[in-house]
C-alpha cells in the first residue's frame, strides 16, 4: 500500500496553474525523485505535502486515510518534514533555537531549557557531521551548514517522510558527499525520501523511482532501472536537447582587466591568507573560468573584484588600464563590474519588489530620458529580459517571490546583463537552473562575449566550465595551481591541479 497517495491535485494562482490534476503514489521506504523544468510545479507540490500551502483542490491520502494539513505543524505531526529550496531559518537565532523553533522545551516553571536544547541540537548536528556550535547564530554560517540545520530540524521531528527540495544546489562537493551519507543513514532507518533535483546524476544515484512533472502536469513515474537520463530529459522538456555547441573560437581583443598579486588576509586563521598572490588578466570577448574545490577561494576572489570582501584585499586591480580599488559593491558597479552571486536569497533578490523592478534596478539611468524616468522604457527593458531569458512569470508586475527558484535566478542574471557591464562576474550562475534553460544561458553568455564583454565564471560543475571558457584557471587553498587553454583543459587535469598542495 502506498504511504502517501497524491490524488488529482490542482493549484491555481492568478494567471498561472502551478499544478494541474497531479496524481501519483509514494511507497514506504523508497527514495522518490521528482524532476521537471523550472516552474514545472515541483516546489508547489512539496509545499502542499508539507502543509505550507493549505488551499488546493484534490486530496492527499496518508496510509489510506484522507489527510488535510492546515499548516506545517499538522504535516509535522503526521511525520512529514521538508527542507525548502530557499532555506527557511531565522538568521538572528542560534542553530539550536532554529532546530527547536516553535517546540521549545520548557521546564515545569515554563523556563526554556536552553542547555537541554543545545545538547540535543549538538547531538543531531554531530550525526550529520556538522561541526558548528549549537549556539552559533545561523546568519553567520555557510549555506551548507545552514542546510544541515534544516535537516537536523527534520530529524528532531522523527519524520517518517523527508522532502528535500534541491538540497545540493548550494553545497560544495565535500558537503554533497556528506549529505549522501546522511541520506543513506536515514534510509536505513526506513525514512521515505522525496528528492527534487536538476542534477540527473544525483537522481540516478539516489532514487528508486522518478516522477516527471511538466507545466504543472504529471507526465510519468519510472523505475530507475528501467530508464536513463536522456529519456528523463526528453520527458521533462518534451523535446530533445542538443548538446550545446558554442561555435568557433571567440576572438579576444584588448585587455579589460588585470589582477596582480592579489591577496586576501584571513585574520585569526592558521593559513593567514584566503587568497595569496593571484595574478591573471582578462580580455574583452573572453570567458575565463575558475575551477577549484570547496574553500579554494573562488567566491572570495569574485567578491574581492566586486568590492564585497569582508577584509581588504592587497595587490593591484587594473580596469581598462586604470588602477582601481573598490571598497563597496556600489563603487565596483559604477566602474562597470557586475556580480551574479551564488546565494541569491541573501545577496541578489529584493523580495519586496516585483519581477520588473528586480530586473531594471541596476540600469535605471538607461531608462531615464531627459532626467525623467521613462516608465514605458523601463517596462520595455524588463519585458525584453523576461523574453530573452525565458523567465516564466505571470508578468513583470508579479512578485519576485512568486517565481520558481530557477526563474528567480534567471531574473537576476537578466538584471546584470541589462546593466551593460564591462566585466561580468558569474559565481556558479546556473545553480538550480534546468537543462534547457542552461543551454540557453550558455548561448546568451557566448553572444554577449562576442559583443565584447569580458566574463569571469566559476562553477561547481566542470563540464559547464569546459563548455563555456576560453581559459580555465585552477585555485587550490587560495593559490593558483593551474592554467589551461580550452584545448588543453580536461576534467582530469583540472581535478589534479585542484588538489595540488604545496
Ligand atoms: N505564490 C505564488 N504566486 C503566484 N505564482 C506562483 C506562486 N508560487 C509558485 N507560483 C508559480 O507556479 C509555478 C510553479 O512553481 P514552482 O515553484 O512549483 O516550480 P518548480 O518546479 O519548483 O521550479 P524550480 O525548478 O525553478 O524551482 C511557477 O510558474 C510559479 O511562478
Ligand atoms: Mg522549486
Amino acid at each position: 500500500m502506498p504511504l502517501i497517495s497524491i490524488r488529482h491535485i490542482t493549484k491555481r494562482y492568478p494567471g498561472v496553474t502551478a499544478l494541474n490534476d497531479v496524481s501519483f503514489d509514494l511507497l514506504p521506504g523508497e527514495c522518490h525523485a521528482v524532476v521537471g523544468e523550472n516552474g514545472a510545479g515541483k516546489s508547489t507540490l512539496m509545499k502542499i505535502l508539507s502543509g505550507v500551502i493549505p488551499d488546493y483542490d484534490g486530496e492527499i491520502h496518508l496510509d489510506g486515510q484522507a489527510a488535510r494539513f492546515l499548516g506545517t505543524r499538522d504535516a509535522e505531526a503526521a511525520g512529514i518534514g521538508i527542507i525548502h529550496q530557499e532555506l527557511n531559518l531565522v538568521e538572528q537565532l542560534s542553530a539550536a533555537a532554529n532546530i527547536f523553533l516553535g517546540r521549545e522545551r520548557h521546564g515545569r516553571l515554563g523556563w526554556l531549557h536552553e542547555r537541554e536544547m543545545e545538547d540535543a541540537a549538538g547531538k543531531l548536528l554531530a550525526q550529520l557531521e556538522c561541526h558548528v556550535s549549537p549556539r552559533a547564530k545561523v546568519g553567520t554560517l555557510r549555506v551548507g551548514d545552514q542546510q544541515l540545520i534544516e535537516i537536523a530540524k527534520a530529524l528532531s521531528l522523527d519524520a517518517e517522510v523527508l522532502i528535500m527540495d534541491e538540497p545540493t544546489s548550494a553545497l560544495t562537493e565535500t558537503e554533497v558527499a556528506r549529505l549522501y551519507r546522511v541520506i543513506g543513514k536515514l534510509r536505513e532507518r526506513g525514512v521515505t525520501i522525496v528528492y527534487i533535483s536538476h542534477k540527473l546524476d544525483e537522481v540516478f544515484r539516489l532514487a528508486n523511482r522518478i516522477t516527471i512533472l511538466r507545466d504543472g502536469r504529471f507526465v510519468k513515474t519510472l523505475d530507475r532501472a528501467a530508464t536513463n537520463a536522456s529519456e528523463i530529459t526528453q520527458l521533462m522538456v518534451g523535446r530533445e536537447i542538443a548538446s550545446v555547441d558554442l561555435g568557433g573560437e571567440r576572438c579576444a581583443a584588448d585587455e579589460v582587466l588585470r589582477v596582480e598579486n592579489l591577496s586576501l588576509p584571513w585574520p585569526g586563521h592558521a593559513r593567514a591568507w584566503r587568497l595569496k598572490n593571484i595574478s591573471f588578466h582578462l580580455k574583452r570577448g573572453e570567458i575565463l573560468g575558475f575551477a577549484g574545490l570547496m574553500g579554494a577561494g573562488r567566491t572570495e576572489l569574485l567578491e574581492c573584484l566586486f568590492g564585497a570582501s569582508a577584509d581588504r584585499p592587497q595587490g593591484n586591480i587594473v580596469l581598462e588600464g586604470r588602477a582601481v580599488q573598490f571598497h563597496t559593491p556600489a563603487a565596483a558597479k559604477q566602474a562597470g563590474m557586475a556580480l551574479v552571486t551564488e546565494d541569491r536569497k541573501r545577496l541578489g533578490l529584493f523580495a519586496r519588489m516585483n519581477v520588473g523592478h528586480n530586473i531594471t534596478m541596476c540600469s535605471l539611468p538607461e531608462a531615464t530620458s531627459t532626467g525623467l524616468l521613462s516608465r514605458p522604457r523601463e517596462r520595455q527593458m524588463a519585458e525584453g529580459s523576461v523574453a530573452q531569458l525565458g523567465v516564466k512569470t505571470a508578468g513583470i508586475r508579479a512578485a519576485i517571490t512568486s517565481l520558481s527558484g530557477g526563474n528567480q535566478q534567471k531574473a537576476i542574471i537578466g538584471r546584470w546583463l541589462l546593466a551593460r557591464p564591462k566585466v561580468l562576474l558569474l559565481d556558479d550562475p546556473t545553480r538550480g537552473v534546468d537543462v534547457g534553460a542552461k543551454a540557453e544561458l550558455y548561448q546568451l553568455i557566448d553572444r554577449l562575449c562576442r559583443d565584447g564583454l569580458g566574463v569571469i565564471v566559476t562553477s561547481s560543475e566542470l563540464p559547464e566550465l569546459l563548455t563555456l571558457c576560453d581559459r580555465i584557471l585552477v585555485l587550490c587553498e587560495g593559490r593558483l595551481t593551474g592554467e589551461f587553454t580550452r584545448a588543453e583543459a580536461t576534467e582530469e587535469r583540472i581535478m589534479h591541479a585542484a588538489t595540488l598542495r604545496e
